[in-house]
């Protein structure tokens, strides 16, 4: 049975003194260790969404369960020490140091100092941050953008929550660095097998990262899935405009040949036509728009298998369209 950790049924929120529900009939469930993110046009409910979950505001209907139990009856300092949060401009305390900025929460919780000190040291090196006496002394302004971040996530993961929230994260930062953060978030939930949600404005972010994807319009679902039906299988077209995905190209234009391993089949190896494993999907469709038929796939010098052009013809345009294609379609 799956484990779920966190559900919405029906939750409907707003603000004092607004006339109206920002979000409206929200109803998911996330199962443990997922990488959910959450991807909407500014002001479709984001944040809020994320509020509700750590109980920073409390809605007006539904419920919200975490492991199971409805988070309204507890204490919020439980669940929140259950909960890391991170916010887009890191939202480091800028009279604390880094050392005291990651330890707020053991502090709160008293644990020992030798505790605290270790603890500190060990989110530094696990986000590739120094450990050295010079950088834990300094405050946030001290640090670049991209350290900033780092810092606050490590904050986030001071008492070893179950999930991470983050709100927007990578929002400020400059495109390597962004790059770089994504790619440890990546692998630090990998690694630990947290359950993170993550809100971003990019649609290739979101794709990206979430093993699911949450589309939010104007304070509603329209769309909770993979990366790979959200694109081939829009929902609808509000889905459909979001990616400006109407054609196989653009479709492809999102993933990697890795992100469509499933389709690959033992085959006639050919080095004349083949593409890398970390190659954009698109190279595929190049090949196959110079008439092969099939695409051999290496990783690291390794024969990993070959894309069919019906195979992909299928996957891309959905079984109901393949008619079409055959006929001479797109493709
Ligand atoms: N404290 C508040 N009081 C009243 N209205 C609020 C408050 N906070 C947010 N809102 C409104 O709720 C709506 C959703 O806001 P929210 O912050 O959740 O959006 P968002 O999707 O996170 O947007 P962004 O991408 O710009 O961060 C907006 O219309 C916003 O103006
Ligand atoms: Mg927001």
């Amino acid at each position: 049975m799956q484990d779920i950790i966190l559900e919405f049924q029906n939750v409907e929120a707003g603000y004092p003194g607004l006339n109206r529900q920002i979000l409206r009939n929200i109803s998911f469930r996330i199962v443990k260790g997922e990488f959910i993110t959450i991807l909407g046009n500014s002001g479709s409910g984001k944040t809020t969404l994320l509020k509700l979950v750590n109980r920073l505001i409390s809605p007006d209907g539904g419920r919200i369960l975490f492991k199971g139990k409805e988070i309204a009856q507890g204490k919020p300092e439980q669940l929140r020490k259950n909960m890391g949060y991170v916010i887009q401009q890191a939202g480091l305390f800028p009279h604390m140091t880094v050392a005291e900025n990651i330890a707020v929460l053991p502090k709160v919780l008293k644990w020992d100092k030798k505790a605290i000190n270790g603890r500190v040291d060990e989110l530094l090196s696990m986000m590739k941050l120094p450990t050295a006496i010079e950088f834990k002394n300094r405050h946030p302004w001290q640090l670049s953008g991209g350290q900033q971040q780092r810092v606050g996530i490590a904050r986030a993961l001071s008492t070893d929550p179950d999930i991470l929230l983050m709100d927007e994260p990578f929002g400020a930062l400059d495109a390597v660095t962004r790059k770089e953060l994504q790619q440890e978030i990546k692998q630090l939930h990998l690694t630990f097998g947290k359950t993170i949600l993550f809100v971003t404005h990019d649609r290739q972010e979101a794709i990206d990262l979430g093993d699911r994807v949450m589309v939010l319009n104007d304070g509603e679902i329209c769309q909770f899935d993979e990366p790979r039906r959200l694109i081939l299988h829009p929902a609808g077209d509000a889905i459909r405009e979001l990616f400006h995905a109407d054609t196989a190209l653009k479709k492809l234009s999102y993933f990697k040949v890795s992100d469509f391993a499933d389709l690959l089949r033992e085959g006639q190896e050919d080095k004349g036509s083949s593409v890398e494993w970390e190659m954009p999907m698109e190279t595929v469709l190049d090949c196959m728009l110079q008439g092969q038929k099939t695409v051999s796939v290496y990783r690291e010098g390794k024969y990993m298998g070959s894309f069919q052009h019906g195979d992909l013809i299928q996957a891309v345009d959905g079984i109901e369209n393949q008619g079409r294609s055959q006929a001479g379609g797109r493709v």
